[in-house]
């Protein structure tokens, strides 16, 4: 195959961060997906409907005048131990809120203002139940002395298996899943939930950390895992099951902030997204699997529509650039000056 078209893509899971770092990254992103689901861990984080709003018109902003200002950006709410079902209520009136956001206070980049304690948000939990707001998970456990490589497991059987339970109606998606453990889950659970899937888990495990010395832009959280988790996520993708769709979790951070001491966890993708799914796709024999992936069944789960314009990916060898502008630094993307074999038109 030298060619395949498909309808275009949405990023189900993507952070863009905020003025000069959203000018540099969001043309990336932009120039291949028709909307994208936005991260709002920011600092401080996006956690009431006019924060989302406004940060939105920044987006926007950026984008117009560009060649690319059809994109729209779906956002997001950060839970925290005292959002108010009032809150939820306004985010779901906006019509610009998709889903509120778990992150467990301390599991990654600018969580400390998450979720200490689920049981606080039962309240604010009911309220999205019942007006059909989704949840989205980052799903690991923060406790220290579970072993970085079983925190995501941990957390499906401590806190999300529970979860579902009280809230069996409450739309879920567990992002950037990374483990057998996860797919088996998400297969089994209800129409309720599903989950994403990022480029980097498809085509990484957990030796990339440490392939000829140690790698911080292989780094991201959940981290790499084993060779048999990768397959059964890539399982997962290519399976044709709806549950299973792309989130990107491209999540840029300066080159000083993860070549140092303590790196930041996040993998840049944006630049190569698509790219980066169809060539895990091709390898898998499975590109005929990748549209539906890519570019309905996240809508479908979400509620909205499906595009009706189309990308074309072409057999063609380029290089992918060493680095990128990051506001006054630089960034680092995943497979720098390595060939990739698909480039989109
Ligand atoms: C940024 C980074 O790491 O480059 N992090 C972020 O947006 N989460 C900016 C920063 O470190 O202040
Ligand atoms: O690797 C990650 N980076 N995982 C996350 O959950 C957050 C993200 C970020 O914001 O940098
Ligand atoms: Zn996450
Ligand atoms: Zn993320």
């Amino acid at each position: 195959m030298t060619s395949i078209t498909i309808t275009r893509p949405d990023d189900w899971h993507l952070h863009l961060r905020d003025n000069e770092q959203l000018r540099s990254v969001l043309p990336h992103t932009a120039k291949q997906f028709a909307r994208a689901i936005i991260m709002p861990n920011l600092r401080p984080p996006i956690v009431t409907t006019d924060m989302a709003l406004t940060y939105r018109a920044r987006i926007q902003a950026a984008l117009s005048g560009t060649l690319h200002s059809g994109f729209k950006p779906l956002m997001t709410l950060y839970l925290t131990d005292n959002t108010l079902p009032s809150e939820i209520i306004r985010a779901k009136e906006s019509e610009a809120v998709q889903g509120i956001k778990l992150y467990p206070a301390g599991a990654t980049t600018n969580s400390d203002g998450g979720v200490t304690d689920i049981t606080k948000c039962y309240a604010a939990l009911e309220t999205m139940e019942q007006i059909n707001m989704p949840l989205l998970v980052h799903g690991e456990v923060t406790d220290a002395n579970v072993d970085v490589f079983d925190k995501e497991k941990i957390f499906i059987d401590k806190i999300l298996a529970p979860l579902i339970q009280r809230f069996p109606n409450l739309r879920i998606i567990l992002e950037h899943i990374t483990t057998s453990d996860a797919v088996t889950f998400v297969k089994e659970a209800s129409k309720y939930i599903a989950a994403t899937i990022t480029a980097h888990h498809l085509l990484l495990n957990r030796n990339a950390l440490f392939q000829g010395g140690i790698r911080p832009h292989h780094f991201c959280l959940p981290v790499l895992k084993r060779e048999i988790h990768r397959q059964a996520v890539l399982n997962a993708a290519i399976s044709g099951n709806p549950k299973f769709f792309l989130g990107t979790d491209s999540a840029p951070h300066a080159q000083g902030n993860k070549e140092s001491n303590c790196g930041c966890a996040g993998i840049f993708t944006a630049h190569a997204a698509i790219e980066l799914y169809a060539t895990v796709f091709e390898q898998a024999d499975a590109l005929d699997k990748l549209e539906a992936f890519a570019s309905f069944y996240g809508a479908d789960f979400y509620q909205l529509p499906r595009n009706n314009s189309y990308i074309t990916l072409k057999k063609e060898h380029w290089i992918v650039p060493e680095e990128f502008e990051f506001a006054n630094e630089k960034l680092i993307p995943l497979f720098a000056g390595e060939n990739l074999t698909w480039k989109i038109r």
